[in-house]
This record gives C-alpha cells, sequence and structure tokens, in this order.
C-alpha cells in the first residue's frame, strides 16, 4: 500500500506535490492520464525529477477507468489533483471535458474510498473560482459559493461531493480552494508562462480587459506547503482557502514579470473574457490558524523563480530555493 497517491501527478502543481511527498519519506503512487489540453513533452518534464525514485511508482491512466481500490489502503491519503483546468476554455463544446475530468473523476475517487476496504482519506484540490464575482475584500470560506465559469461549477461540484461523501459515506476530507497558483512549471495556458514567452519572443502581451482586475496570485511552493498540512491537520470535513495574502491588480504582475525578465513588455489591451472574475482575494486565516499556513514567496521573488524556470531550465529540478 501507498502512503500517498496524486492524481494529476505529472501536471503543474501535482509533480511539485508528489517530490514534496518523497521528500518527506512517503512511499506515492502518481496517477496521470496526460490529457491532450497541453502537451505531454511538458507532463514528462515535470516527472523527470521522478523517473527511478525507489518511493514513486506512476500509473498512466484515467481515474474514472483505473482499478484504484487495490491501491488504496485505511492508510492511504488521497492528493486529487487531476482535473480539466482553465477557466476561460470552460465554455461551448469543451464542457464535456470539465464534467467527465472535474465531477465524474472525483465521483470515482470517492466511490472508492467509500468502499469498506479502502478507507483512506482524501484532500481534494478545489479552486477561488467557486466564488464567482464576490463583493469586495477578502473572501472567508463562508462566504457564497456562485461560479461564474462552467469551470468553476464543475469545482464547486466536485467540492459538494466530497461533502456529501463525507456526511453520508463516511469518507474523510478535507478541500483546499487554490487562488492562482503560479512558479515553475506553471500550465502554458496561464497568464504569466504566456507572457513570459511574448517577451522572449519579442510579441506584446495580451492583456484581457483593463488589466485593473485583482488577483491573489499564489506561489506553488506555497500551495504544496498547505497541501502537506492539510493532509497532516485533524480537519476533516473542512475547506480552506490557500492564497498568496498579498493581491495585486494584474498590471502591477506585469510590471514585476519585467522587473524579471530584464525588459518591460509591450502590452495590447483585448476584451475581458467571460467568466473571469473582477477579483479574487482570499481571507486565509483560517488557514493561517489550523494549517499554521503562511505564504513565504513574494510575487517578485516567485515570478524571478518562474522566469529562471522558463528561460531554460526546464526539465531540472524545478523549485529554486526561496
Ligand atoms: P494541470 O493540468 O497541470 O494538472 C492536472 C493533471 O491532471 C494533468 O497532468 C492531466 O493530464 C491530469 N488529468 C486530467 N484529468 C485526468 C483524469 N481523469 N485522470 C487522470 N489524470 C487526469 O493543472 P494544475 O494547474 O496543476 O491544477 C491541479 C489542480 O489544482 C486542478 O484540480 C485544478 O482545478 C486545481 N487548481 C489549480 C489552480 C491553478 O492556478 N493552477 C488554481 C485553483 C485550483
Ligand atoms: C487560475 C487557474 O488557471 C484556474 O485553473 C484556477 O482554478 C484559478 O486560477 C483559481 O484561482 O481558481 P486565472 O486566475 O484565470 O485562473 O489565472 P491566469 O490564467 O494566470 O490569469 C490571471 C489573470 O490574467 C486573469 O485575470 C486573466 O484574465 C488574465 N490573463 C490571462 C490575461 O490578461 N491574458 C492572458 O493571456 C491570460
Amino acid at each position: 500500500m501507498y502512503d500517498a497517491v496524486v492524481t494529476g501527478c505529472a501536471g503543474f502543481i501535482g509533480s511539485h506535490l508528489t517530490e514534496a511527498l518523497i521528500d518527506r519519506g512517503d512511499r506515492v503512487l502518481g496517477i496521470d492520464s496526460f490529457d491532450d489540453y497541453y502537451s505531454a513533452d511538458a507532463k514528462q518534464r515535470n516527472l523527470r525529477p521522478l523517473a527511478g525514485h525507489a518511493k514513486f511508482k506512476f500509473l498512466r491512466g484515467d481515474v474514472r477507468a483505473l482499478p484504484l481500490r487495490r491501491h488504496f489502503g485505511p492508510e492511504t491519503t488521497v492528493f486529487h489533483l487531476a482535473a480539466q483546468p482553465g477557466v476561460r476554455g470552460s465554455w461551448g463544446t469543451n464542457f464535456h471535458r470539465y464534467v467527465e475530468n472535474n465531477i465524474l473523476a472525483t465521483q470515482a475517487i470517492l466511490e472508492t474510498l467509500a468502499s469498506p476496504r479502502a478507507h483512506g482519506r482524501l484532500v481534494y484540490a478545489s479552486s477561488s473560482s467557486v466564488y464567482g464575482e464576490p463583493p469586495g475584500g477578502p473572501t472567508s470560506e463562508e462566504s457564497p459559493t456562485r461560479p461564474i465559469s462552467p469551470y468553476g461549477m464543475t469545482k464547486l461540484a466536485g467540492e459538494q461531493l466530497v461533502r456529501l461523501y463525507g456526511r453520508t459515506r463516511g469518507v474523510s476530507a478535507v478541500s483546499l480552494r487554490f487562488f492562482t497558483v503560479y512558479g515553475p512549471r506553471e500550465r502554458p495556458d496561464m497568464a504569466f508562462h504566456r507572457f513570459f514567452r511574448a517577451v522572449e519572443q519579442g510579441r506584446p502581451i495580451e492583456v484581457y480587459g483593463d488589466g485593473r482586475q485583482l488577483r491573489d496570485f499564489t506561489y506553488v511552493g506555497d500551495i504544496v506547503a498547505g497541501i502537506l498540512a492539510a493532509s497532516r491537520a485533524d480537519a476533516d470535513g473542512e475547506v480552506f482557502n490557500l492564497g498568496g495574502g498579498a493581491p495585486v491588480e494584474l498590471e502591477t504582475a506585469i510590471r514585476y514579470l519585467g522587473e524579471a525578465a530584464g525588459e518591460a513588455p509591450s502590452v495590447r489591451h483585448v476584451k475581458a473574457q467571460p467568466g473571469d472574475p473582477r477579483a479574487t482575494w482570499a481571507d486565509i486565516r483560517r488557514a493561517g490558524r489550523v494549517l499554521r499556513f503562511r505564504p513565504r514567496v513574494s510575487l517578485r521573488t516567485g515570478l524571478v523563480n518562474q522566469w529562471k524556470w522558463q528561460a531554460g531550465s526546464e526539465g531540472r529540478r524545478a523549485l529554486p530555493a526561496a
């Protein structure tokens, strides 16, 4: 049996988490379908530092189709990160991917955990997108959940499934709402990855709307620390925000990004995208109190780390020291 199972282990956050679990001594089973949302090469690179490690086993496949039960024991913590991410791509005919990978996949994990012989523990990767367009100021976990994108709706559906399998089928679980995570290995569809790529190629970056949208950007190393803390906490049935703690307007982040790259980017404004909230801002007091969660990496430092990775160090162990 494994100490930890990480679904989505070849992805951006999942690969960092898997390395951290192995560093703390866990035996880890990583699962990933290598879906085609972005390149398989990028996912292979994410897994490279783990290849051949005695405490790591990789299983390629869709969590909806794999025989999971044999891998989950009472001592196993399942970190369920596999999903179809991306806010803006969730409209239209793509929606089935969100239903399959965010709702049906989560239900498959929960059914397995609810079976009498499994009974491990679950850490579910949720999202700030469950809040939609909050009224202003920091958003606490008690704030209304009214997603404004199909993606946010499916992440909330996953969270609701986690809640009801906990309540009715005895699955012990905690849900973590991540706020715009960035850093080395960031997904290629996300803002900073796109912006750094544009700078490298001498193109203007495309900003959706006026650039005054507020984002609570969270460094990936801080997210991993929060996930590890949640896996050890006595917090069954709880939901926690994990945010960077210092939200900025996108245009400020772009200024820092230019400093990191050593070149001020030129900017082209295009129309705002449906489903993008005007502001995200995490109230992280609950995570601070219960999980001792303290974001440590400033946006400026985190962007330097991401730039170093993106500008050539891809493939190596990706998290420079904070
Ligand atoms: P990612 O796309 O890099 O990683 C997800 C991985 O899951 C991919 O490698 C993909 O191949 C795999 N996958 C997808 N569906 C699968 C399935 N059915 N079975 C097995 N594997 C499957 O995404 P990420 O940015 O690392 O996000 C990880 C998790 O964190 C997701 O649940 C996402 O919704 C959540 N999240 C991310 C952010 C962020 O800013 N990156 C913010 C909030 C929440
Ligand atoms: C991110 C992740 O992509 C989602 O998977 C996640 O669930 C969400 O965070 C979350 O916090 O829950 P997003 O905040 O849209 O979503 O992250 P980015 O893609 O990094 O975008 C940040 C901001 O930059 C957004 O306001 C977006 O509109 C803007 N942007 C993005 C641009 O102006 N131009 C681009 O080319 C890309």
